[in-house]
């Protein structure tokens, strides 16, 4: 392949679940679609994540990123029906709600004035003593002094999300190169030509940047062009549990548990500032583990089954960056941070209204 006619409509480089959810939605208003990824698409960050949708619980400060997050959250639904439409695959979309615990007098102070807040936005919540947080996580710790329920939100298996995807993609017709190298954006003074590898040069009308943590390091963009990103690690473990001991997202102090409809329980999740450094560490195993077995200590005897790592892409503003860039035809998806599998949605919309 060589040729200098326009190959794909669009090229997105990065196969993560933000190039992927891209991919999917351009495919859908029926544009010709390429990914690239120098690796597996939908692992890194994608496949490391926990899956919360929690706009409220990940107490998100910047007022119009919030609402973002909050829009992204309310289109999941019909965002995961189209996926199961295309592809054939359910990534298990839970809103079953995430429960905050507090274990002390300021935990609950704290979730009192979550709580209010809340209210104040008209985000369902319930604030909950001793007794009632008990009732919904009968595991937990005797000691749990109360929580706050934020109803709307949940959780959806980031690996299925994966895997839903890039069926769903490949049912639209998607191309997917993976494991390509040297991996290059052509462009010239004013605009993009295409994405070059090892597989060739494919021309293209717009190529779009998603390569999470990496994404300041693609090569072939023009210096000032280049967007800056950082990755901030993150560790996780899984316990294989009883089905129905802890029965939705829970936040404790120190880590938040996320049950998996498979009986996993996932326990997650250090950050850390440390570069690539993906390895997983004793010290980041026992702060999980002990936070963990402080909220729920009938979690003491489950199998440890599984322990990762991954590093999530982070702006200096802490904000994503989606949409056009200062060079015609280049557009980047990146910076997600925490929350990039609960944006997936609307940053496919965004990307594909844009383009
Ligand atoms: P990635 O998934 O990292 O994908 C980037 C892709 O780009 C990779 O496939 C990589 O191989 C490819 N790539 C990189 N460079 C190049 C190149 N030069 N050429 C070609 N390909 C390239 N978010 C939530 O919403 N909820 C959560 O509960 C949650 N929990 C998390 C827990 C942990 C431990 C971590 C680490 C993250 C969590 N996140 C969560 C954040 C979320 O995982 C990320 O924001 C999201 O996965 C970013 O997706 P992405 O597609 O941008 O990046
Ligand atoms: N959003 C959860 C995490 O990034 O760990």
């Amino acid at each position: 392949m060589g040729g200098k006619e326009i190959d794909a409509d669009v090229a997105v480089i990065g196969g993560g679940i933000i190039g992927l959810s891209i991919a999917f939605e351009l495919s859908w208003r029926g544009a010709r679609v390429r990914v690239f990824d120098r690796d597996e698409p939908a692992r890194a960050a994608s496949w490391a994540a926990a899956g919360m949708l929690a706009p409220h619980t990940e107490m998100i400060e910047d007022a119009s990123f919030r609402a973002l997050c909050a829009d992204s959250l309310a289109m999941y639904p019909e965002f995961v029906s189209r996926l199961f439409a295309a592809g054939g695959i359910d990534p298990h979309l839970r809103l079953d709600g995430i429960l905050s615990t507090a274990f002390s007098e300021i935990e609950m102070e704290d979730c009192a004035a979550r709580w209010e807040t809340l209210r104040r936005r008209s985000v369902k919540a319930q604030i909950l003593d001793r007794d009632d947080v008990l009732r919904l996580e009968p595991s937990l710790a005797s000691t749990v002094r109360g929580g706050l329920l934020v109803e709307s939100e949940g959780q959806i298996d980031n690996r299925l999300l994966g895997r839903a995807l890039l069926a769903a993609c490949a049912a639209r017709g998607v191309t997917i190169h993976a494991s390509a190298r040297d991996i290059a954006l052509e462009c010239d003074e004013r605009r993009v030509l295409g994405v070059r590898s090892d597989q060739g040069f494919y021309p293209s009308g717009s190529v779009v940047n998603a390569c999470g943590a990496w994404a300041s390091q693609l090569a072939g963009v023009p210096i000032d062009s280049v967007v800056e990103v950082e990755p901030v690690k993150g560790q996780m473990l899984a316990l294989q549990i009883p089905r129905g001991l802890i029965q939705r997202v829970v936040w404790a102090p120190g880590a938040y548990l996320v049950p998996r409809d498979d009986g996993r329980l996932l326990i997650g999740a250090t950050v850390e500032d440390i570069g690539f450094d993906t390895r997983v560490t004793a010290r980041g195993v026992q702060s999980l583990l002990d936070a963990a077995l402080r909220a729920a200590p009938a979690l003491r005897d489950c199998a440890l089954t599984e322990m990762w790592s991954g590093v999530r892409p982070s702006t200096p503003s802490g904000l994503p960056q989606i949409g056009a860039t200062s060079i015609a035809g280049y557009f980047v998806a990146v910076g997600h941070y925490r929350n990039g599998i609960l944006l997936a949605p609307i940053t496919a919309r965004r990307m594909a209204d844009a383009l």
